[in-house]
């Protein structure tokens, strides 16, 4: 529940027998403890996300995807926890201009973000071969799909194009990422919980390369617009090239991606023009003092 969470996109679960929203911090210890208790498995999606809100914030990352992976693992300890999956990031192994990268490659984070992210999967690891905690971590590709904030590259974009705005492109708008629809991600994410040997990682991609370029001339297409909505802004600081994941190793233990690319990117652009009324509010600013409230709570302060 910080300024990216939000209790909308959870009602489709609401009426779900085995479901129950606790509200806490992930670094709560006691909270953390009461409602683990009793729990068999253990997935931790919880984590401040967002590259560039790290280089501004990075002690927010450094709490939730550290210390909070940390707590979460205690817990998961002293409970005898049947298997704890550690959700991480392709972020975690740097830039790289040529090939994929592989499970077994050294991490290289840039951001303070993929830093954390890093910290968190050797803490994880950590916990495996010290205390036989039963883990796996899960390194995903960038997520796109239906109630991603927008903050992120696509859903910004859609959105400030449907509010008739610009879309800020970063630097020559030529760097890379790698694709994956989030139902697609999620399919995998069961898949490897049921089927992962522990103390394992997974590489999970879709092999969706594309330039930032690239997409941003799709939702424009898509949008009715032409190219005369960029606005080339300054480069992010620190900003990764390209990340291209190696996935052989899910794709033998039996796993492939069911969604096409250009399929999947139109649903999310009909989804997202659909539903203004869960992203106006966010957009509008309103998230912007949810989110100061939240960092007051957090860090003991008033007024
Ligand atoms: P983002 O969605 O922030 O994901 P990540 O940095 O974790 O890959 O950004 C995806 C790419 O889009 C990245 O190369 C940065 C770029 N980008 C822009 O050009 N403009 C923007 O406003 C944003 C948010 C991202």
């Amino acid at each position: 529940m910080t300024y990216a969470g939000n209790p909308d996109n959870l009602k489709d679960i609401e009426e779900n027998k085995n479901y129950e929203f606790v509200k806490g911090d992930v670094c709560d210890k006691n909270v953390v403890k009461s409602a683990m208790k009793g729990c068999d498995m253990v997935l931790n999606f919880a984590a401040e996300t967002h590259v560039d809100r790290s280089i501004g914030t990075p002690e927010d990352f450094i709490n939730t995807d550290v210390f909070g992976t940390y707590v979460l693992l205690e817990a998961a300890r002293n409970f005898k926890i049947k298997k704890f999956i550690q959700i991480s990031t392709d972020e975690v192994y740097g830039s790289i201009e040529t090939g994929s990268f592989e499970e077994t490659d050294v991490l290289n984070p840039s951001s303070p973000y993929a830093a954390s992210k890093a910290a968190a999967d050797l803490l994880v690891n950590s916990y495996f071969v010290t205390y036989g905690v039963p883990t796996l971590i899960t390194r995903s590709s960038n997520n796109f799909g239906y109630y991603q904030y927008p903050e992120k590259l696509i859903p910004l974009f859609i959105t400030n194009i449907i509010k008739s705005k610009k879309v800020p492109l970063y630097g020559d708008g030529l760097n890379i990422r790698d694709w994956i629809y989030v139902l697609d991600n999620c399919d995998a994410i069961d898949f490897i919980l049921h089927n992962g040997i522990l103390g394992e990682i997974y590489n999970i991609g879709a092999g969706n390369e594309k330039t930032n370029i690239k997409i941003t001339k799709t939702i424009l297409t898509e949008l009715g617009k032409d190219e005369s909505s960029i606005e080339y802004v300054k480069d992010r600081v620190g900003h990764d090239r390209r990340y291209a994941l190696n996935c052989q190793k899910l794709n033998k233990l039996g796993w492939k991606p069911k969604f096409k690319f250009e399929e999947a990117l139109k649903e999310t652009i009909d989804w997202y023009k659909e539903n203004k009324g869960w992203w106006e509010k966010i957009k509008s600013g309103d998230y912007l003092e949810y989110y100061k409230k939240h960092y007051k709570e957090r860090h003991g302060m008033k007024g």
